[in-house]
C-alpha cells in the first residue's frame, strides 16, 4: 500500500526550513502534497496563487510532490485527497504545544489520520517567514533563508509596496 501525506502551511513565503522538510517527507512517504492554506484570517504578503508557484518552483526536481492549495478544515482537504498522514516540522519546544493540540484536534476530528513530525535541521530551527519578510522589508538580506527565485519575489514585493 502506498503512503499518501500532507505537508499543510501558509508558506508565505517558503523557506529553507520548508524546503528541508519537503525533500525528507519526499524520501519517507510514496506521494506528498504540500497544501497552502488559504487563510482569511492572515494578511499575507503573496497570494495564494503566487505561493502555490514558488512551491511548484522550487520543488520541480521532485517527482512525487503535488502543490495544490486548500480552505477550511485540514481533515476535510484530506478526506478528498484520500491522505492518512499529516507531515509537521518542529523547530524547537515552543513549536511543540501548538503542534501537539492540531494533531489531537485533528484525530479526533477524523480518526485514523496521524501527523508525523520531522525535527527540523539544526541551521533552520530559527527560521520563520516572518523573520524573512521583516529582514527583506528593512532592506537586509535574505538569501541564507529562501532560493534566489523566492528572495527577487519578495524584495519585488516590498518594491511595489513602497
Ligand atoms: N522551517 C521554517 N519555518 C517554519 C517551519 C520550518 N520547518 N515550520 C514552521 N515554520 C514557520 C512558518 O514559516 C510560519 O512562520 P510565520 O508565522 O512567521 O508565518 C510558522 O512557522 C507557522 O506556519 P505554518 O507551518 O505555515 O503553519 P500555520 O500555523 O500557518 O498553519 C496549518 C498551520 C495550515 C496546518 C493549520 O492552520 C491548519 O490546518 N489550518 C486549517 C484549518 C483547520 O483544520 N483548523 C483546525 C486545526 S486543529
Amino acid at each position: 500500500m502506498s503512503t499518501r501525506a500532507i505537508y499543510p502551511g501558509s508558506f508565505d513565503p517558503v523557506t529553507l526550513g520548508h524546503l528541508d522538510i519537503i525533500h525528507r517527507s519526499a524520501n519517507i512517504v510514496d506521494e506528498l502534497y504540500v497544501a497552502v492554506l488559504n487563510n482569511q484570517q492572515k494578511n499575507p504578503l503573496f497570494s495564494v496563487e503566487e505561493r502555490v508557484e514558488m512551491l511548484k518552483e522550487t520543488t520541480a526536481t521532485l517527482s512525487n510532490v503535488i502543490v495544490t492549495s486548500f480552505q477550511g478544515l485540514l481533515v476535510d482537504f484530506a478526506k478528498r485527497v484520500d491522505a492518512r498522514l499529516i507531515i509537521r516540522g518542529i523547530r524547537a519546544i515552543t513549536d511543540f504545544e501548538y503542534e501537539l493540540q492540531m494533531a489531537q484536534t485533528n484525530r479526533i476530528m477524523e480518526h485514523g489520520l496521524d501527523t508525523m513530525f520531522l525535527t527540523s535541521s539544526l541551521e533552520y530551527s530559527y527560521l520563520s517567514s516572518s523573520t524573512v519578510k521583516e529582514v527583506a522589508m528593512l532592506g537586509g538580506d535574505i538569501s541564507h533563508f529562501v532560493v534566489p527565485a523566492v528572495a527577487r519575489k519578495t524584495r519585488e514585493k516590498f518594491c511595489e509596496r513602497s
